[in-house]
């Protein structure tokens, strides 16, 4: 499959549109940011359901080639997209001399065109580098990541953030491979690694290398830290009863999200359960199998 060029027309199928809107409209926002702009599918549809030519939708993604193919698209005046991280919502916001957005969502992980990206790192069944940055002007790839971190770090964070039964193995056969200057710098070569490290599943319903390449991509963009701090400001950048939406993808996030709207008072829990996503729409966008949304409003 040939490499997405910056400019093309997103691939990606936003999750759960009708609740995100529903949830968020409801609040009658005037400032909605899209912390996580991707193919600014929710955001296309927040702004469809503001009354015309009022409010405005502010997007960040910490990926430039969002950015790049937002400037190569027509798009609503009402919409201004910052190459940045969600964490830094506040200095968007005050780009607008505004100190309160009325409604966020962030919807978390990766977007389709990235999966679609073999210069990325982030499918599997692509060889490409193994770089896994959402922002790869930033930070360090994940084979760099890699060759500077010890067997037991590679191990702690395979099993912590993939929840990988076989990490230990596996860090153990990447450090043996680095130490016959062999270093896993592509995605075959850690897929490789996995197939020989994790045995098949009884079903076979999850590829070897998922847990671990989850594991990478979560380290290398510090995604846990990243959410847990936001949550911990983010009443502060709402306004009273403004709402907050969060879609999760596995189960180290959900349970961030639940843990912080729980723990912190300023915090109203407009959802008790988590939202899943429709037999439908599964049956459609099966990346939508595993969401799960959490609704907050800030407290007045
Ligand atoms: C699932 S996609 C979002 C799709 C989008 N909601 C849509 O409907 O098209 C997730 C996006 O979040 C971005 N992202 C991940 N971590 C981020 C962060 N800390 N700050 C901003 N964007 C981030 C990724 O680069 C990716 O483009």
């Amino acid at each position: 499959m040939p490499s997405r060029s910056d400019g093309e027309r997103t691939c990606h199928v936003s999750v759960m549109p009708d609740e995100v809107t529903q949830w968020l409209i409801e609040a009658s926002p005037e400032t909605i940011i899209d912390g996580t702009y991707g193919g600014g599918g929710h955001s296309r549809l927040l702004l469809d359901q503001l009354p015309v030519g009022r409010g405005r939708v502010i997007g960040l993604d910490r990926d430039p080639s969002v950015a790049l193919r937002v400037e190569s698209e027509t798009h609503d005046p009402r919409l201004t997209v910052f190459v940045a991280s969600y964490e830094q919502t506040p200095k968007a916001l005050a780009q607008f001399d505004l100190a309160h957005a009325d409604a966020m969502v962030l919807d978390l992980g990766l977007s389709s065109d990235q999966l679609a990206d073999r210069e990325r790192g982030f499918s599997f069944t692509q060889n490409g580098p193994l770089d896994l940055r959402f922002d790869p002007e930033n930070g360090v790839p994940a084979s760099r990541w890699l060759a500077s971190h010890d067997e037991k770090q590679i191990a702690d964070a395979i099993y912590q953030y993939g929840e990988e039964r076989f990490s230990r193995r596996i860090a153990r056969a990447i450090v043996a491979r680095q130490r016959e200057r062999n270093p896993v710098d592509t995605v075959d070569d850690l897929v490789e690694i996995c197939r020989r490290c994790v045995p098949r599943s009884r079903n076979h319903d999850i590829h070897p290398a998922t847990r671990t390449f989850q594991a990478l991509r979560i380290a290398v963009n510090d995604e846990l830290g990243i959410l847990e701090r936001t949550l911990a400001a983010a009443p502060g950048w709402l306004s009273p009863g403004g709402r907050i939406a969060i879609i999760s993808f596995h189960s180290l996030e959900d349970r961030i999200v639940k843990h912080a709207f729980r723990d912190d008072d300023r915090w109203e829990i407009l959802t008790k359960k988590p939202l899943r996503p429709s037999e439908s729409e599964v049956a459609n966008n099966s990346r939508s199998r595993s969401a799960k949304m959490r609704v907050a409003a800030r407290r007045a």
